[in-house]
């Protein structure tokens, strides 16, 4: 089977906003709602899973209530973790406890607050998983990156020609997932924040599918602000 795990757990910090920010209203719905709808006008994914901040899982339901329509057999919202790979490993508990063990299935992972995932990268993160397992969404680093310790000075400048920005979805078979993760030390489990970091730290290689300038990150208000204008046109 094919699953899309949505990552909805966080409170967006940065936004600074009276609600979390994957509840903002962009167009007509709330950012949350046209980022599901994308998984679930996908053919080829049998179910979505949404991980969401428990002190707004009520209200998630309700949400969808109303706006998940004739999908409401394929989607099911769940209590997130601490941290958004806690919040992936809840999701996949729940696909589990749900459909039974599901080791050679495939499941997307996606940041609740990017709504302008496209198809073509779904499809291709479904092609590439099922063919190597893991799968991250990245685009070529358009800037210089400087390394820096505390933003001061320049602690050197990396080969830009070999750098990516990572984006999601970041898509894994489940069992090699949950066989990496197992195999990480607690000081690993607490410092790998990526989701393909853990299978890279395993060895196991991680493909990339190509991604997108406009499969950004919905972080700060600015961002809200071009995320209107894009959802406007
Ligand atoms: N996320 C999650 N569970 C957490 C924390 C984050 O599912 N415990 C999700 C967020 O909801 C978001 C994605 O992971 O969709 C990327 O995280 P980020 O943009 O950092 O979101 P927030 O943690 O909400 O924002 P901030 O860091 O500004 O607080």
């Amino acid at each position: 089977m094919i699953f899309a795990g949505i990552a909805a757990g966080g409170t967006g910090t940065r936004m600074g906003a009276e609600l979390p920010k994957q509840f903002l209203l962009l167009k007509d719905k709330p950012i949350l709602v046209h980022t599901v709808e994308k998984f679930l006008s996908c053919g080829e994914i049998d179910a979505v899973f949404i991980g969401v901040h428990k002190d707004w899982a009520d209200y998630t339901e309700e949400l969808f209530s109303k706006f998940a329509g004739s999908c409401k057999d394929r989607l099911f919202i769940l209590p997130g973790g601490g941290d958004r790979n806690d919040t992936v490993f809840r999701i996949i508990t729940a696909i589990e406890e749900r459909f039974g063990e599901q080791g050679d299935s495939i499941l997307l992972t996606h940041d609740a607050v990017r709504p302008f995932v496209t198809k073509e990268i779904i499809r291709e993160n479904i092609r590439l998983a099922e063919e190597y397992g893991a799968v991250g969404t990245a685009i070529k680093a358009v800037d210089t990156i400087y390394d820096s310790e505390k933003g001061e000075t320049i602690a050197c400048v990396p080969d830009r020609s070999r750098l990516y920005q990572a984006q999601t979805p970041q898509t894994f078979r489940i069992g090699l997932l949950k066989e990496c993760y197992r195999e990480l030390t607690p000081f690993q489990k607490a410092r790998l924040t990526d989701t393909c970091s853990i299978c890279a730290v395993k060895g196991h290689p991680v493909h990339l599918a190509a991604g997108s300038p406009l499969n950004f990150k919905i972080t700060t208000p600015e961002d809200l602000k071009i995320a209107e204008s894009l959802a406007e046109n």
